[in-house]
């Protein structure tokens, strides 16, 4: 039960750190505004690689929130590009 206790203390943040979704929620506005224009600088260069990039008005935040699971280890993205990515799909209309 003890062991338990503490590899659920050592496994849970590791965990949370990786979800750029959650992270993105305790951004403030200009934080927010600075990862939107990082991710639509590199959307067109990440995204355009295999196909044509997606137009982001073509899918829900809920849907690219499930697409970009997939599509970040596709692109081979690192995390904080993933979360700029997905921070722009999500937002720009
Ligand atoms: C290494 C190649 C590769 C890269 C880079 C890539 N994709 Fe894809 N993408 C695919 C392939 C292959 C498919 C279709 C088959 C599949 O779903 O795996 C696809 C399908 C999609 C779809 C279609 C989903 C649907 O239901 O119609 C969307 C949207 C998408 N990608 C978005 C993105 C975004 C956003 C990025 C940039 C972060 C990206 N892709 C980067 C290979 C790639």
């Amino acid at each position: 039960m003890k062991r338990l206790a503490i590899v659920l203390a050592l496994v849970v943040p590791m965990l949370m750190s990786t979800v750029p979704a959650m992270a993105a929620q305790q951004l403030t506005a200009a934080e927010k505004q600075k990862l939107f224009l990082k991710g639509a600088k590199l959307w067109p260069i990440y995204c355009n690689h295999c196909h044509n990039a997606r137009n982001p008005a073509e899918f829900a935040p809920y849907q690219w929130d499930a697409i970009m699971m997939h599509m970040r280890t596709q692109a081979n993205l690192p995390p904080e590009d993933a979360e700029a990515v997905l921070q722009f799909l999500k937002t720009a209309r």
